[in-house]
C-alpha cells in the first residue's frame, strides 16, 4: 500500500464570529497558503490494529490505543474508521504536522481533523464527500470548543468562500472583483470555547442587549455579502469597523487586538477587525491593493507575531 496524504486549508472569519452561534450569518474563506497534512504510511511488519500517532508539534508520539477516546486526533481517527466501515485496521503510521498557528482563530484544530478524515478515509478507499467531512468534522470540534457554530469545518471541507448559517444550507460566495487582506497575528492566545462560554453568560445575563448585538452582527454580514462579490471597498471598510465596535462592546476585542487594528488602519487599510473567538488570536485588515506591503510592515512595527496575506479572488481563494 503507498503512502498516503491530504492536505486542508487555514481559514479566516471575515465577519459574523459569535453571532453565528446564535444563529446569525457568518462569512469565512479558506486561506490556502497555511495548510494542516496528515500521512499515513502503512506498515506492513506490524499487527492489525497496531496505530502509530506522531504529530511532534504537539509532542505526541502514541499508539492509538493508549490516546484517551476523547482526544480530538483517535477522535477523528476512529470516526475515519466507522466512515470507511473498518473494524480490523492494518498497521500503520499516522503522521500529522500543521502551518497553521494553533489557537490563533485560524481553524487549525478542523484543518487538522479534516486532513486526517480524507488522508484515512482515502487510504481505505472509502474517500468522502466535502459534506460528510465537514459533519465528521464537527463532532470533533464539538470535543475542542463544546458548542462550535459550525464554520471552520464547513469552510475547511468545502475550501471555498462561504456564507455560513446554523442549520441551513450552506452559500457560497462567487467573488467577481478581487480584495486584498492582510492577518496580524498578536501572538496571544485565549480558547474559543473561554470566549464563546463568557458571551454566553453576558448573554444570559443581558439577553436583550446581546440579542441585539447579535442581530446587528448579522445585519453586517448580510450587507457584507454582496459587498465582498463586487470589491466594495469602502462599504466593506465601513462593516468591518462597525463589527470590530460590536465585537468590542461584547467583550472579546483586547488592548492588543485594538493596538493592531489601529496600526493596519494608519497604514491606509480600509477597515479593520478582530477574527475568530478574540482575546487574542488574529485580527484582519482590508487593504488597498497598493497599500497592503505596507499594512503588513506596520502590523509588524506594532508587534504582530505574524502576518499572513491572501486575495480573495473569482470563486477562490489564493
Ligand atoms: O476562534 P475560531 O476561529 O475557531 O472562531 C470562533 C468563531 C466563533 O464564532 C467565536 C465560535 C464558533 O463556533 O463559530
Amino acid at each position: 500500500m503507498p503512502v498516503i496524504f491530504a492536505n486542508a486549508p487555514g481559514k479566516i472569519i471575515l465577519f459574523g464570529e459569535h453571532a453565528v452561534v446564535y444563529g446569525q450569518p457568518a462569512i469565512a474563506i479558506p486561506v490556502n497558503q497555511l495548510k494542516a497534512t496528515a500521512r499515513v504510511m502503512p506498515n506492513p511488519l506490524g499487527q492489525p490494529g497496531d496505530i502509530r500517532i506522531q504529530a511532534p508539534q504537539i509532542q505526541l508520539d502514541a499508539s492509538l490505543a493508549d490516546l484517551p477516546v476523547d482526544h480530538p486526533i483517535a477522535a477523528a481517527v476512529r470516526l475515519a474508521f466507522q466512515a470507511a466501515s473498518i473494524n480490523q485496521p492494518p498497521a500503520f503510521t499516522l503522521q500529522i504536522s500543521s502551518t497553521i498557528p494553533i489557537s490563533g482563530g485560524m481553524g487549525s484544530s478542523a484543518a487538522v481533523s479534516i486532513a486526517i478524515l480524507r488522508a484515512l478515509t482515502n487510504f481505505f478507499g472509502k474517500p468522502l464527500t466535502a459534506d460528510q467531512i465537514s459533519a465528521l468534522a464537527y463532532t470533533v470540534e464539538e470535543i475542542h470548543h463544546g458548542t462550535p457554530s459550525g464554520i471552520d469545518n464547513n469552510v475547511i471541507a468545502h475550501q471555498k468562500p462561504v456564507v455560513y448559517r446554523r442549520d441551513q444550507p450552506i452559500e457560497f460566495l462567487s467573488v467577481k472583483q478581487p480584495t486584498h487582506w492582510v492577518i496580524g497575528d498578536t501572538g496571544e492566545t485565549t480558547p474559543t470555547h473561554e470566549t464563546v462560554a463568557d458571551v454566553r453568560q453576558h448573554f444570559q445575563a443581558n439577553p436583550k442587549r446581546f440579542s441585539t448585538f447579535f442581530e446587528q452582527i448579522g445585519d453586517i454580514s448580510r450587507q457584507a455579502q454582496p459587498g465582498l462579490i463586487d470589491g466594495d471597498l469602502p462599504l466593506l471598510g465601513r462593516l468591518m469597523d462597525q463589527n470590530q465596535c460590536l465585537l468590542e462592546k461584547m467583550g472579546v476585542s483586547s488592548p492588543t487586538l485594538e493596538h493592531l487594528i489601529q496600526a493596519a488602519r494608519m497604514a491606509g487599510a480600509v477597515g479593520a477587525k478582530l477574527s475568530g473567538g478574540g482575546r487574542g488570536g488574529n485580527m484582519i485588515a482590508l487593504a488597498p491593493s497598493e497599500n497592503a506591503a505596507e499594512i503588513k510592515a506596520a502590523l509588524i512595527d506594532a508587534g504582530a507575531k505574524q502576518v499572513f496575506t491572501t486575495i480573495l479572488t473569482k470563486g477562490r481563494e489564493s
